[in-house]
């Protein structure tokens, strides 16, 4: 099969982050498939994109929700035979400061569904795709919120940060990156390497926040946030596995 044209799917495309990602791709010549829960907001984001001469095309794609993966991964195959790269994006927070002891567990259970078990279920269907190239790659988009490393070291900004669903999520997250890497690392046929990166703290509406709170409050303009990921996502080389990452460099798990 001729796998020279980069596909590359992106969750939670239609804005913020995963729709930076998906332009920056594509000017660089990939073949966005943006996902997106909603049909009119992927159109929405895809017209933009045509309207910058990106290739792209929306996959109504809810990772909560079996039956749009297994249609996008349906769809992928019918199309295209294959993917390249699957940049693991959507994600959300749900927590508003609670503490452990009173967090309940129906709001962790929904950060868990999307930013952890969405991931692994969108991951699962995609990987008889990437599993069709020599080369492919897994990008999962985590936070330092997420690093034990960090909410321990007295020295790390998030040392007081409270948003333990959140925060569990990610680090869930992060053990996935490191054994799914681990597991293809032995496959022979094709080299998957599996990363995640932490793109700092960014202007989006992410958490229910707008842009322009989040500006006022420190976060870093979408462009910086992206930087990592399209650094690991359009190198040609893809000998970088199982790492956590910013744009400054490595991060302590
Ligand atoms: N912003 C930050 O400061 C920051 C910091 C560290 C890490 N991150 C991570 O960066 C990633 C992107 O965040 P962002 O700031 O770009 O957030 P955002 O602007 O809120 O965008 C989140 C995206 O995820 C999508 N999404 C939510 N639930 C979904 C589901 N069930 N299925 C499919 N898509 C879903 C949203 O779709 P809808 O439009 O349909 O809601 C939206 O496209 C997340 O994983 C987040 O945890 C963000």
């Amino acid at each position: 099969m001729d796998t020279t044209k980069t596909i590359t799917l992106i969750t939670g495309a239609n804005r913020g982050m995963g729709f930076q990602i998906a332009k920056e791709l594509g000017q660089k010549g990939q073949h966005i498939l943006v996902g997106s829960r909603s049909a009119d907001q992927g159109e929405s984001a895809v017209q933009k994109l045509k309207a910058l001469g990106i290739e792209a095309e929306y996959i109504v794609l809810d990772v909560t929700n079996k039956t749009t993966i297994e249609a996008a991964s349906k769809y992928i195959k019918t199309q295209y035979g294959y993917l390249s790269i699957l940049i693991n994006n959507a994600g959300i927070a749900l927590d508003e400061f609670q503490q452990p002891s009173q967090l309940s567990t129906d709001t962790m259970r929904k950060d868990f569904d999307v930013n952890f078990f969405g991931v692994i279920d969108v991951t699962q269907a995609m990987l008889p795709l990437l599993k069709q190239n020599k080369e492919a790659k897994i990008i999962n988009i985590s936070s330092i919120m997420g690093s034990l490393s960090a909410a321990t070291d007295p020295n790390s900004q998030v040392y007081d940060a409270s948003a333990v669903g959140y925060q569990a999520s990610k680090a869930a997250l992060n053990m996935w990156t490191i054994r799914l890497g681990k597991e293809l690392q032995a496959n022979e046929e094709s080299h998957i390497t599996v990363n995640s990166v932490c793109p700092g703290m960014v202007a989006t509406e992410f958490g229910g926040a707008t842009p322009e709170l989040a500006r006022e409050m420190g976060a870093r303009p979408v462009e910086e946030g992206v930087i990592r990921t399209v650094e690991l996502a359009s190198s040609e080389d893809n000998s970088i596995n199982i790492t956590f990452s910013n744009k400054e460099g490595q991060l302590n798990w």
